[in-house]
């Protein structure tokens, strides 16, 4: 029992009422200066979809500041796992760039959003294409065993300024060697596309010029269809916008009141 005479205790004990839960951070990577995933403890009935974004709070408790992350961990990670830019003078950076193992960090014990699988019609090849920290949710995405079963190609596009801001390259070159199940239906692809480093990857260019001029298309050795093609496309919002355009010039629709489409989008800001 809480002894609540005693007001260090009263604010330590768990508070179901509450809308978030307390978490620690576990580890801290940095890719660049400016890019970085951390790891926190995750609590036991923290529930997710791959492709969820979780809520996340720093700051003191007069002055907290929520921001919405998407989870890169797996569904049966029992920790969780974000990749977060640093933005100049961005309030939530401010206080991520001073994170420490061992600190606190809040996370809503609600997940949202609408980058998930199941808002797509049942198709053959699931296109992944993400700007920088946008390809987070994919890794969360192509570690789900039963992403697998549901598609014959995973397609990886990760559009980023410098070699650099590859992160979890690693990660989706291993998974395209060996897919995730023995006798898995789908085979995965992973195509960097470095606009600020000529020559540094087979793919260069903004991901709707390489959409609009065929390479990405000819790179994966697939047609983009209306009938075989899922497409979900995660990061900056500019990018999502062109995208949408032209996948809409095609025919393509997002999931909308229980229909499942052909395309989903998570813009970050
Ligand atoms: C649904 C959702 C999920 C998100 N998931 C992630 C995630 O997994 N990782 C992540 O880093 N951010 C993610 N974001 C953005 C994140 O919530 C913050 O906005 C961002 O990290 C910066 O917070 P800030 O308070 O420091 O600056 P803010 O004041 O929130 O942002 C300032 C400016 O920084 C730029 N910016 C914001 N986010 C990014 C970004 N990710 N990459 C490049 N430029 C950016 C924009 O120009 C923005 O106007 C997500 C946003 C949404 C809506
Ligand atoms: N990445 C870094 O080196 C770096 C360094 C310091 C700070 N930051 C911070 O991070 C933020 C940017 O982060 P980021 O590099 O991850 O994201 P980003 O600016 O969205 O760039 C990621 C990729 O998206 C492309 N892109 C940008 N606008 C596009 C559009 N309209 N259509 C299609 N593609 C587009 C970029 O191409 P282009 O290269 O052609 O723009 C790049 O390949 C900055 O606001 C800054 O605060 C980043």
């Amino acid at each position: 029992m809480v002894d609540t005479s005693d007001p260090g205790a009263q604010a330590k004990a768990p508070n179901p009422e509450e809308k978030w839960t307390v978490e620690k951070v576990l580890s801290i990577h940095y890719w660049t200066p400016s890019l970085v995933s951390f790891r926190t403890t995750r609590a036991s009935g923290f529930r997710f979809t791959p492709g969820h974004y979780a809520r996340l709070a720093l700051g003191s408790d007069e002055a907290l500041v929520w921001r919405p992350y998407s989870l890169v961990s797996a569904t049966d990670d029992d920790y969780l796992e974000f990749i977060a830019v640093l933005v100049p003078g961005g309030a939530f950076s401010q206080h991520l760039a001073k994170l420490a193992v061992g600190d606190a960090i809040k996370v809503d014990k609600a997940c949202f959003g609408f980058l998930t699988v199941n808002q797509l019609a049942p198709g053959r090849d699931l296109w992944l294409l993400a700007s920088g920290t946008g390809i987070g949710p994919f890794l969360s995405i192509v570690r789900d065993p039963a992403v697998w079963q549901a598609f014959e190609h995973l397609i990886v596009v990760h559009g980023v300024r410098h070699s650099a801001d590859l992160a979890y390259r690693e990660d989706f070159t291993a998974l395209a060697r060996q897919p995730l199940l023995a006798g898995a239906r789908a085979t995965l692809s992973y195509f960097p596309a470095i606009t600020r480093e000529p020559g540094a990857s087979q793919l260069s260019g903004r991901i709707p010029q390489l959409l609009a001029n065929g390479r990405l298309e000819q790179a994966a050795n697939l047609p983009l269809s209306l009938a075989d093609s899922r497409v979900m496309v995660c990061g900056n919002p500019d990018m999502a916008f062109e995208v949408r355009q032209h996948l809409s010039a095609l025919g393509f629709a997002t999931g909308r009141r229980g229909v499942p489409g052909q395309m989903a989008f998570e813009k970050y800001w």
